[in-house]
């Protein structure tokens, strides 16, 4: 290579006006003027207008006719004012041109798929499959350029802290995090398997036995579940662990950690502490544990006002232990039509309710296909309940407590965007406290609401026999925007509850060993008081870069069928290799 660059195509600008540069970049594209070819330049750090004309250069003028978008070129030339009106404001070069005397083909293109500098609308298998291109696109050297940032300023505010950056094995023992593990057999140890972490969980409350205090890693996990817009099989989590500490510890660096990420990549300052609700209290106002709080729409419990009533539909939903819960869409009368208010019932449906049940206040007084089965000391006490007034619209739905949750919560949500109630620029960060240590499992038996490490709150633990449904753990959630980005809680550092609570689980000693022998056992060697959270990075950053998927943040993403459309992973391997390790592999078609 000749001519070795000067400047960076985004450095050159009024003040750089007479001198020679030498740019190295990628052609955007070519247009021909009179006879003066133009060439948009660009690299990572920006685009420069480059003009080959015939009066100042001939032979550069006629050099330039062979290239084509996407070669790799390198010019040198003067760097001019660009004559008047042909300026471009919004381009930070946009006041100058660079007039080529010598030019130096590096590489050339194949004609790319798809015009790279503009592949928004193309499909987008083909974007992964020539992901090495579309990462050539101004919105995605935007994301990772501000990925690689927020490593930096995590790293920053931690490393102030005195935290220590410890890396955990990939290749380790499965981890109870609800999901299916990644396995790799082991050559070593014929019919053995190590499992992909899905946290590195087990490993980081052994770093707190080791006396490593504050531990934190940006790792990475491995989950086999099915994949939605905000998840991936495998992805990032700022993970932290803390000993001698309360979980208010905890959520203060948390809270400093995204503050700071907020001011340094958005400029946006957030108010610190962030709000917390608890997980009781945001399930019934907004039907769900990862509240947006972008906007109210909040739930009523109504329950209590139809104890007697002769709507069929609300009295079976009570009889069987359910209740009916609504919302008051204000002022929404005059926006929502008939026909808007009937598709809520096939929008419910999908999460497995039966209905949604509307009045709608009019001038006229209450319409609705189902006020006639009110009395008129119900329908009274409803509207004061909602502080119904002309203009709203009042929704119901009655089921069991978890189904209308799940409606009413998803309800607000698409109500909140179709009404345009949320306004993009805010991030409302919420904590979401006192969750139930357990759940039930399909057969009504406890399961770990978190993971079975977590710490019941301490005023509990006594009852934890007794009545292990009614037990509130000591973890806590972070909520940004209603997505859930991180979640933690203080441990159980000592060997006896670890146990209690393997038991409530159906885990006896002899698998508790098996599985988690290890943990137990070092919970017996002075374990100090601990705990913890793990941030979804990826998550962060789509809410950071205002995306809605989660493979415009991550370099090499998988697809939602958990493959990589570049590389074609996975892929088959050689019989020898399947040998080598034990394996016997039936494939089957992939569309079986
Ligand atoms: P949890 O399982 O809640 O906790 O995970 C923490 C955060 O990681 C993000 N996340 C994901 N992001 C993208 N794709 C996925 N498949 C995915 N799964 C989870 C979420 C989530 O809040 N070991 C515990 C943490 C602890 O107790 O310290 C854990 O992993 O934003
Ligand atoms: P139906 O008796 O099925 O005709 O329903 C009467 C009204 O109640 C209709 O507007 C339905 O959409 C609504 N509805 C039906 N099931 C439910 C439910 N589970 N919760 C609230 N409304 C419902």
């Amino acid at each position: 290579m000749r001519l070795m660059r000067t400047h960076t195509c985004g450095a050159l600008g009024e003040g750089d006006v007479g001198k020679t540069a030498v740019l190295n970049g990628w052609v955007a594209n070519y247009r021909d003027h009179g006879g003066v070819t133009f060439i948009d330049l660009y690299d990572r750090w920006g685009m420069t207008q480059v003009v080959f004309d015939p009066e100042h250069s001939g032979a550069m003028h006629r050099a330039a006719h062979g290239i084509r978008s996407q070669y790799v070129i390198a010019v040198k030339g003067e760097v001019r004012m660009r004559p008047e009106g042909m300026e471009n404001p919004s381009l930070p070069t946009g006041m100058i041109d660079l007039y080529v005397a010598d030019y130096e083909l590096l590489n050339v293109s194949k004609t790319p798929p798809f015009d790279v500098q503009h592949a928004g609308s193309i499909h987008e298998e083909t974007r992964l499959k020539y992901r090495y291109l579309d990462l050539r696109s101004p919105r995605l050297q935007e994301a990772m350029k501000m990925r690689s940032s927020a490593m930096h300023v995590i790293r920053n505010v931690l490393w102030q802290r005195d935290f220590l950056e410890i890396e955990t094995p990939i290749l380790g023992r499965s981890t109870p995090e609800g999901a299916r593990d990644y396995l790799v057999p082991s050559r070593v140890h014929p019919g053995k398997f190590f499992a992909l972490p899905q946290s590195p969980q087990l490993y980081k409350q052994s770093l707190m036995v080791s006396g490593m205090e504050r531990y934190f890693q940006i790792a990475r996990c491995f989950r086999d579940e099915d994949l939605r817009a905000d998840r991936q099989p495998e992805f990032t989590q700022l993970d932290m662990e803390l000993s001698f500490v309360s979980r208010e510890e905890v959520m203060e660096v948390t809270e400093r950690v995204l503050a700071e990420l907020f001011q340094t990549l958005k400029d946006v300052e957030v108010a610190l502490p962030f709000p917390r609700i608890t997980y009781r209290e945001t399930m019934l106002k907004y039907g769900s544990d990862a509240p947006d709080l972008r906007f109210a729409l909040e739930i009523q419990e109504l329950s209590d006002l139809f104890t007697k009533t002769s709507f069929g539909v609300f009295k079976t939903a009570l009889r069987s232990g359910g209740v009916v819960r609504g919302i008051n869409l204000k002022g929404f009368s005059s926006v929502l039509s008939r026909k808007d208010l009937d598709d809520l019932t096939p929008f419910v449906k999908s999460f497995r309710g039966k209905g949604v049940a509307w009045i709608r206040m009019t001038e006229q007084g209450p319409q609705s296909p189902i006020i006639k089965f009110f009395s008129e000391e119900e329908a009274d006490l409803l509207y004061e309940r909602f502080k119904a007034e002309e203009g709203d619209v009042l929704i119901f739905a009655a089921d069991s407590e978890k189904i209308v949750c799940q409606c009413l919560g998803a309800l607000r949500v698409h109500l909140a965007g179709k009404l345009g109630l949320i306004d993009p620029s805010q991030f409302a960060f919420t904590w979401v406290t006192e969750f139930p240590l357990f759940g039930r499992d399909d057969q009504n038996r406890p399961a770990p609401m978190h993971h079975p490490f977590t710490a019941p709150v301490e005023e509990d633990v006594e009852r934890l026999e007794e009545d292990p449904f009614s037990i509130s753990s000591d973890a806590y959630d972070i909520v940004l925007n209603g997505s859930e980005i991180g979640g933690g809680s203080i441990r159980i550092h000592d060997e006896r509850t670890q146990q209690r609570v393997f038991s409530l689980l159906g885990i006896d000693e002899e698998q508790a060993r098996d599985k988690f022998g290890f943990l137990l056992e070092a919970l017996a060697y002075g374990a100090p008081p601990h705990g913890g959270i793990a941030l979804g990075l990826d998550r962060i950053m789509m809410i950071l870069l205002g995306t809605s998927s989660i493979r415009d943040v991550i370099a090499f993403p998988k697809t939602q069928r958990a493959s990589c459309l570049m590389t074609g992973a996975p892929n088959m391997v050689d019989q020898q290799q399947l040998d080598e390790l034990y394996i016997e592999s039936f494939p089957l078609d992939e569309d079986d």
